[in-house]
C-alpha cells in the first residue's frame, strides 16, 4: 500500500509519465494500474465514450489474473452499455458525478442505477466496492468513465474506498483524461492514414491494423523480457512499436488499384511493384527524427524480409531503392538481409501480419483455417521465420485468439 507521501509523489509525476504514453492501449493499462495502486484496488475498468454510448474499452482485475498460468493475459470483450443512469458507469458518464458505492450488492432502492451481475456471474468474481469518476478533458469534453474496483486492506480484505480518497482520483482521472484525449488524437489519426491508404481495399480495416500491432507487442514484450529488458524502456518500446506496427503497409498508398484490388494472384511484374510497397512506406517517415519515425520505417522496411534470406526488400537504400554497395546478389539485386541482420521490429511484424493475413479474408483470397495457418508457422521456423519468435507465438496463442474477438472485422474502426 501507498504511504501518503508516496501517494502525492505518484500524483505529481504522473502527467509527466502518462504523458510518455502515445499508444491508446498501452495508456490505458498504465492509467488502471496507477489508479488501483493508488487506492490499492483489486480491479478497474475503462470506459470510453463513443458518440452515444460507453464502451467497455479496457479492464484490469488480479483475483481473475492469479487464476491464469503466468504470463496469460486476461481476457475480455468489448461491450456497449448506453449513457443513461440505469447503469453505474453510464450514470457517472451521464451525470459527470463521482460516484463511491460501499456495496454493489446492497444498492438503496432510491438510485436509479442498478449493477450489472452479468460480468462477475461469467468470470466468477465478486464486485463490492466500487469508485466511478468520470473522465473530464481539461476543455469539460467527458469522454469516457474509470471504475476501480474492490479496495483492498492490509490483509486483502475489500473495503469501501475512503471519501478522502475521492479528490486525489478525481484529480488522477483530469490528468489520465487530457493523456487519453491525445491519445484517441493520435490513434485517430493513424487509422485515418491507413483507411487513406487502404480506403481501395474493403477488405482490410483498422480492425486488421489493431490486431496485427497487439500480435506484436505481446510478442515483442515476451521476447524483451527473456533479454532483461525491463521497467520504463520496455514500456516505451511497446508503446513506439504498437503504432509503428499498426502502419506497417502504409507504403500501400503508392500501389495502383490495379494491382492492390486485384481478385487474383499477381503476376510476377505486379507483384514486383507490390514489393515497393515497403521501401515506400518507410519513406513516409523518412524526415522525421523521432524514435518513432525510425520505428515505422524500420517496421515498413523489414516486415516482408525473410529468416532465410529469400525476402524483400534486402539491403537497399530505402532513399533510392537502390542496393547497398558491396549487398548486390549477381544479377544486379539486392541480397535479402538475413537472420539477425533483420531488426526484431521486422522480424516480430512478419509473425503478426501473416498470421493475420491467413487467418482473414482478402480481396484475393478466403481465410484460412487455424490448423492450416499453424502449419505455416511450423514449416516457416528457422525458415521464413525467426523460430525464437514463431516459439514465442505459440506460447500466446490464446492470447492472439483474445485479440481476434476484441478486434473483429465487423466492427466500426475507432477503437
Ligand atoms: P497481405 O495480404 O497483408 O499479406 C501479407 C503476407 O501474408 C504476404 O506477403 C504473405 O507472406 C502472407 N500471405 C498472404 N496470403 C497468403 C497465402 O495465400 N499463402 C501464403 N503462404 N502466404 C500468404 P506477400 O506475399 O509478400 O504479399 C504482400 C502483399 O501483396 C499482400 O499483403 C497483398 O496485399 C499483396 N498480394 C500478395 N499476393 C497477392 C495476390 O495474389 N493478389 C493480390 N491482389 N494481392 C496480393
Ligand atoms: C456498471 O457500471 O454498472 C456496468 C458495468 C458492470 O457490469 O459492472
Ligand atoms: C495495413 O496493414 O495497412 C493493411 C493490411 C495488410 O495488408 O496487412
Ligand atoms: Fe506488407
Ligand atoms: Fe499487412
Amino acid at each position: 500500500m501507498l504511504t501518503e507521501s508516496e501517494k502525492l509523489h505518484t500524483l505529481i509525476h504522473l502527467s509527466i509519465e502518462l504523458g510518455q504514453s502515445k499508444d491508446l492501449d498501452i495508456l490505458m493499462e498504465h492509467i488502471l494500474t496507477e489508479a488501483r495502486r493508488f487506492v490499492n484496488a483489486d480491479a478497474g475498468s475503462i470506459y470510453l465514450k463513443d458518440f452515444e454510448t460507453l464502451i467497455f474499452a479496457y479492464t484490469q482485475n488480479d483475483t481473475l489474473q492469479r487464476k491464469l498460468p503466468p504470463n496469460e493475459k486476461l481476457a475480455y470483450v468489448n461491450f456497449t452499455i448506453p449513457i443513461d443512469e440505469n447503469s453505474i458507469a453510464g450514470f457517472v458518464g451521464k451525470t459527470g458525478r463521482i460516484l463511491n458505492i460501499e456495496d454493489v450488492r446492497k444498492l438503496p432502492s432510491t438510485v436509479p442505477y442498478c449493477f450489472n451481475r452479468s460480468f462477475d456471474e461469467r468470470v466468477g468474481y465478486s464486485t463490492q466496492s466500487v469508485l466511478t469518476v468520470p473522465l473530464n478533458t481539461a476543455e469539460g469534453e467527458r469522454i469516457g468513465v474509470l471504475q476501480i474496483i474492490n479496495a483492498q486492506d492490509q490483509q486483502g480484505q475489500v473495503v469501501p474506498f475512503l471519501p478522502e480518497e475521492e479528490p486525489m482520483l478525481m484529480h488522477f482521472a483530469n490528468t489520465a483524461a487530457v493523456a487519453l484525449e491525445r491519445a484517441q488524437l493520435t490513434r485517430n489519426i493513424i487509422l485515418r492514414t491507413i483507411k487513406m491508404a487502404e480506403m481501395r481495399d474493403p477488405l482490410e480495416t483498422g480492425a486488421h491494423v489493431n490486431r496485427v500491432a497487439s500480435y506484436a507487442i505481446e510478442m515483442y514484450e515476451r521476447w524483451a523480457r527473456r533479454r532483461g529488458v525491463e521497467g520504463k524502456e520496455l514500456t516505451k518500446n511497446r508503446d513506439i512499436f504498437r503504432m509503428a506496427a499498426m502502419l506497417h503497409d502504409v507504403g500501400k498508398v503508392a500501389i495502383s488499384d490495379t494491382i492492390l484490388k486485384k481478385p487474383a494472384k499477381l503476376t510476377v511484374e505486379e507483384f514486383n511493384i507490390m514489393k515497393q510497397h515497403t521501401i515506400q512506406g518507410a519513406r513516409l517517415f523518412l524526415e522525421g527524427l523521432s524514435a518513432f519515425d525510425r520505428a515505422a520505417a524500420t517496421v515498413a522496411l523489414n516486415h516482408h524480409e525473410r529468416w532465410d534470406g529469400k525476402g524483400y526488400p534486402g539491403h537497399v537504400n530505402y532513399r533510392t531503392g537502390l542496393p547497398l554497395k558491396g549487398y548486390e546478389n549477381p544479377d544486379g539485386q539486392p541480397r535479402g538481409k538475413s537472420r539477425e541482420e533483420i531488426p526484431i521490429f521486422g522480424r516480430i511484424v512478419a509473425v503478426a501480419d501473416v498470421y493475420d493475413a491467413l487467418t482473414s479474408a482478402r480481396v484475393y483470397k478466403e481465410a484460412w483455417d487455424e490448423t492450416k495457418v499453424l502449419k505455416i508457422f511450423e514449416e516457416g521456423a528457422g525458415s521464413q521465420f525467426d523460430p525464437d519468435i514463431v516459439e514465442i507465438f505459440f506460447s500466446c496463442l490464446e492470447f492472439i485468439h483474445f485479440i481476434q474477438q476484441r478486434y473483429p472485422d465487423n466492427r466500426a474502426e475507432n477503437l
